[in-house]
């Protein structure tokens, strides 16, 4: 593992698109993310991620990347970019930037010229099969578009030509072996992406579809981890505290992959959306932090346990608020269930991201796609600042939004919430201070479950610590092996090692 600062990292997820725009197009931009520096900080994140700022068409809000090293000028200039790095950076902030390996946009240049007649270097840059009318094998892919007589797969959407690292089994003469000069050149051009934004400041990588880069028979991943580990000894000689972390939500695989961090996204009824977004599920929803929802943690632990015992000495599991691609949690939880569920999110081990807007509990708005979004444009709306024109986004017109403000009246915003302590986002801050505060309750401090029995309050152990959640809404009782309350969110008593929370409570004990 490399990046030694994620020891007590927080990370602040950015679309931004939507998070303050500066020059009043109606559009977030770089100079915005600047301005707020502080905020971030106040809030007590130490890191951020920011989504796709590239040259795009923005068919897939920017994961269609037409020029890596350019970033879009609808956020500004690519000075503008390190600035931002440079500023982020005097006030103890690392960068991340989104990478997306797996495929480009059909406008990139790569692709341009892949698709010409005659051979050039790009030629198998993208895979092709041979032929005009050629199915590609059950991957999916597109025919009839470009002059070169074959048919091309996709990694994502149609915009989203997948990009060729070579087949772990080719079988066909179009399937290029991983270790063909042509897979391998590949490979390359991603990490000259990489040293190039590496060495204008940031500090590493949020990676895309980071499991699929290798097509077919990579079922256990050996393919796709293998380009992983050499990018990985690429970073340990040239850029040591560069931090990586995958789209692949199976830390087991990604750790070993060499990644310093996996998210455990939000999968239809796996462990993880059984916290906050069960409502998916065909059993009915008993979401974990959904007052007397009938949850059980043990739905969550009994995966995460499993991935936590394997891979904690090789890296970190990311428990995040929400992200681009999810409902935000405020859809299904209020106020207080939020609350206690971000206590959870943020006292667990490895690193956590919260997703801007989900520190004032901002909601997911019912809205037409944009830019390919889907059902994921709700979770993208515009930052709530204050209580001005577009709550403080931007001085544009309101027509000219990336997308429209949350319109209702009592919409969520910062500037209520700073004054108020008993809100969310100061909730949220107070949490964040903790963290903090205490080693033990940060990416390494060892945890272990101490009680997780359904009907009982949900107690655990980080390091010296003892804390314990009762998300329902009667009164729960246990025996603690504790002296004093640090924390509380709620009631909670200790007498003699009895510990009584009261209804939707979170406490911190030593
Ligand atoms: C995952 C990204 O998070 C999502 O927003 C995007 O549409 C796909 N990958 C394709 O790049």
């Amino acid at each position: 593992m490399a990046a030694t600062w994620l020891s007590n990292a927080v990370f602040y997820e950015i679309y931004p698109q939507s998070f303050y725009d500066t020059n009043g197009d109606g559009i977030g931009d770089f100079n915005g993310i600047i301005e707020k520096l502080d905020y971030i900080k106040g809030l007590g994140c130490n890191a951020l991620w920011i989504n796709p700022c590239y040259d795009s068409p923005f068919k897939d809000a920017g994961y269609d990347v037409r020029d890596y090293k350019k970033v879009a000028p609808r956020y500004g200039t690519n000075e503008d970019l390190y600035r931002l790095f440079e500023k982020a950076h005097e006030k103890g902030i690392h960068v991340l930037l989104d990478l997306v390996p797996g495929h480009t946009s059909e406008e990139h240049e790569w692709f341009r010229q892949s698709q010409k007649d005659e051979q050039n270097e790009y030629s198998d840059r993208y895979i092709w099969t041979e032929f005009c009318f050629e199915g590609a094998a059950g991957l999916p892919y597109v025919g009839g578009e470009s002059e070169r007589s074959g048919t091309y797969i996709l990694n994502f959407f149609k915009c989203q030509p997948a990009l060729n690292y070579g087949f772990l089994h080719p079988d066909k003469p179009w399937q290029l072996p991983m270790n063909h000069p042509e897979a391998i050149a590949t490979r390359e051009a991603i990490k000259d992406v990489m040293r190039f934004w590496l060495s204008h400041g940031c500090d590493g990588f949020r990676v895309d579809m980071a499991s699929s880069l290798v097509k077919k028979d990579d079922e256990k991943k050996s393919g796709t981890s293998a380009i992983w580990r050499d990018v990985r000894r690429m970073l340990e000689c040239e850029f040591p505290e560069a931090a990586m972390i995958a789209e692949w939500s199976c830390p087991p695989q990604a750790l070993r992959a060499g990644y310093d961090m996996d998210f455990y996204l939000n999968n239809r009824n796996n462990g993880y959306s059984t916290l906050m977004r069960d409502y998916e599920s065909p059993a009915g929803d008993h979401s974990y932090f959904k007052k007397d929802a009938g949850g059980n943690i043990n739905r969550f632990l009994d995966e995460y346990m499993s991935w936590y015992e394997d891979t904690k000495d090789l890296g970190y599991i990311s428990l995040i608020t929400c992200n681009h691609d999810t409902i935000r949690p405020s859809y299904n939880l209020d106020v207080t269930e939020l609350k206690l569920a971000y206590a959870f999110l943020f006292t667990m081990p490895g690193v956590p991201f919260l997703y801007y807007g989900d520190e004032i509990g901002m909601r997911y708005q019912k809205l037409p796609t944009k830019e390919g979004g889907y059902y994921r444009t709700g979770s993208r709306t515009p930052m709530q600042w204050d209580e001005s024109a577009n709550l403080g986004f931007s001085t544009a017109d309101s027509c000219d939004l990336y997308l429209p403000v949350d319109p209702s009246d009592d919409a969520p915003t910062v500037s209520v919430q700073e004054k108020d302590p008993a809100s969310l986002l100061s909730t949220t801050k107070a949490l964040l201070a903790l963290r903090q505060q205490y080693e033990d309750l940060q990416a390494d401090a060892p945890f272990s479950v101490i009680c997780s029995e359904p009907g009982r309050p949900f107690i655990y152990r980080r390091g010296a610590l003892t804390l314990a959640i009762n998300p329902s809404g009667h009164e729960m009782t246990s025996r603690v092996d504790a002296k004093e309350v640090l924390f509380t969110i709620g009631d909670a008593a200790l007498k003699d090692g009895t510990l009584t929370l009261g209804a939707q409570t979170f406490a911190v004990l030593r």
